[in-house]
């Protein structure tokens, strides 16, 4: 190396240095002595204290007419008593619209109308929290979500998503073959950028997230070892990225595939695909005729639901905070639904390989 060079690459040390993160590690072992499967984490971000907002009072005690004798127009909340309903709408204001407080969603001068369109969409939003709670178990377990979980004190949540314009399955460009690209849900990889909704749009598409090749040769009946590769290698750099954690949180590299060797959290994160296509599916997608043209996306879907929607960079959101159990009211399963079955992991995998 000539001195010049030399120069260069002393002059460039302090660069390259700053792009470690100089700053104190933890280390919890998530698997076998010995495998390397480490979840080394920031000191600064394993010690965080989450904000979470307190409730607006304390419970009021079980009791007294109900909401539904109370109000004229109260469609889902019906059953609880009208002082816990007052408490859960104070609380409701603080999480989605405390800036704008109440006539976010109401006519004041006409609480039950439902002339305004936030309340529509609110409606059915306490109907999706209240199956998360109560039917996803699987994936929240006790922890449960409330609407700060997503909303965090805005309207609409920071991490949201909708279809590509010229991207609507199949129809890519030329040029970059939709791809090369890089957009956040696939952590600013190369991979297909809409490998997230190709997942998470609904029930049907969120199967295949498998690389293990079914043939030889790959064909149209047999994809596996390009297209769904790609756009499996695209969802896990979303979960990786959502949770902030390195694949062996979920994965023992021995074998991907392999369930019986894989961390629990592999399980959880598998009902957790299924619970966003679900919510997706089931709650999102139907309100697109609610919203108006600025809270639908270039393709006029309404912005939906992601892994990073609730984790936002941490393994349980904001630390695994307790919040929902202060709110019981969104525990409940919705009243005109039943618990859904959901199928095992193992279960699913077995037929993937029997096929
Ligand atoms: C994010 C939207 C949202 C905000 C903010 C909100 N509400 Fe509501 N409110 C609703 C929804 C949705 C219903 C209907 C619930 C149902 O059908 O079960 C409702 C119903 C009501 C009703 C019943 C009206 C009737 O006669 O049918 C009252 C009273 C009420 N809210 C009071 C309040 C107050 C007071 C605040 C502010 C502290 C507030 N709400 C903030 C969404 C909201
Ligand atoms: C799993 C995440 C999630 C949870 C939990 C959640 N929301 Fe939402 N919410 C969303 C998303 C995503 C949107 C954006 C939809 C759009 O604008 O197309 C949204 C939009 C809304 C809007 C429309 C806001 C606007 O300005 O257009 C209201 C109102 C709302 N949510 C109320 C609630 C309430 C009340 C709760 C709790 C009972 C709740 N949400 C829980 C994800 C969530
Ligand atoms: C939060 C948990 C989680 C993280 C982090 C994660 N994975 Fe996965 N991975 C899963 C789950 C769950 C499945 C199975 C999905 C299904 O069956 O629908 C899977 C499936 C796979 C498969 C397919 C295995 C097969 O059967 O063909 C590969 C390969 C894979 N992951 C690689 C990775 C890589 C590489 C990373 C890091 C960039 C990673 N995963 C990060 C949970 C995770
Ligand atoms: C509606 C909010 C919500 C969404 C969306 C969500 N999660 Fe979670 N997740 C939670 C909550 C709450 C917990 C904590 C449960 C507990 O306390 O055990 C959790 C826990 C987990 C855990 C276990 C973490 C640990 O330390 O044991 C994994 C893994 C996980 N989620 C993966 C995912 C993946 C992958 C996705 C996207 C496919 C996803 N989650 C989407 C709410 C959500």
């Amino acid at each position: 190396m000539n001195t010049t060079l030399k120069l260069v690459a002393l002059s460039a040390l302090p660069f390259v240095l700053t792009a470690c993160e100089l700053q104190p590690k933890v280390s919890d072992q998530n698997g076998f002595r010995g495998t390397g499967m480490n979840h080394v984490s920031l000191q600064s971000v394993a010690e965080t204290e989450y904000d979470v907002p307190a409730p607006p009072y304390e419970l009021p005690p079980p009791g007294g007419p109900s909401a539904g004798e109370v109000y004229d127009n109260v469609q889902v909340l019906g059953d609880i008593s009208a002082d816990e309903f007052n408490y859960l709408m104070a609380a409701i204001t603080e999480w989605v619209s405390p800036d704008e407080g109440c006539n976010y969603c109401h006519n004041p001068a006409d609480m039950a109308s439902d002339e305004v369109y936030t309340k529509v969409v609110a409606r059915r939003m306490i109907e999706m929290n209240q199956t998360l709670n109560a039917n996803f178990k699987s994936h929240v377990a006790d922890t449960g979500v409330t609407c700060w979980t997503c909303h965090r004190g805005n309207n609409v949540p920071e991490n949201i998503w909708t279809l590509p314009e010229d991207l609507n399955h199949g129809s890519v460009k030329i040029t970059k073959r939709g791809q090369n690209s890089p957009v956040p849900e696939t952590a600013y990889s190369s991979l297909p950028v809409n490998a997230v909704a190709s997942y998470f749009l609904n029930e049907d598409t969120v199967q295949n997230v498998r690389v293990a090749s079914t043939g030889l040769y790959p064909s149209n009946a047999n994809t596996r070892s390009t297209m769904e590769t790609e756009n499996t290698y695209a969802l896990m750099m979303h979960m990786s990225d959502s949770l902030g954690v390195n694949c062996t949180f979920c994965h023992n590299t021995q074998s991907f595939g392999a369930w019986n060797i894989s961390p629990a959290q592999r399980g959880v994160a598998w009902h957790g695909t299924r619970m966003v296509a679900h919510v997706n599916q089931e709650y999102i997608t139907p309100l697109t005729p609610v919203f108006p043209a600025n809270r639908l996306g270039a393709a006029g879907d309404p912005y939906k639901v992601n892994c990073t929607t609730c984790h936002q960079g941490v393994n349980k959101p904001m630390g695994g905070a307790q919040m929902a159990k202060d709110y019981p009211a969104l525990l409940a399963a919705p009243a005109a639904m039943a618990a859904e079955p959901e199928a095992e992991p193992a279960a699913e995998a077995e037929a993937e390989e029997t096929t």
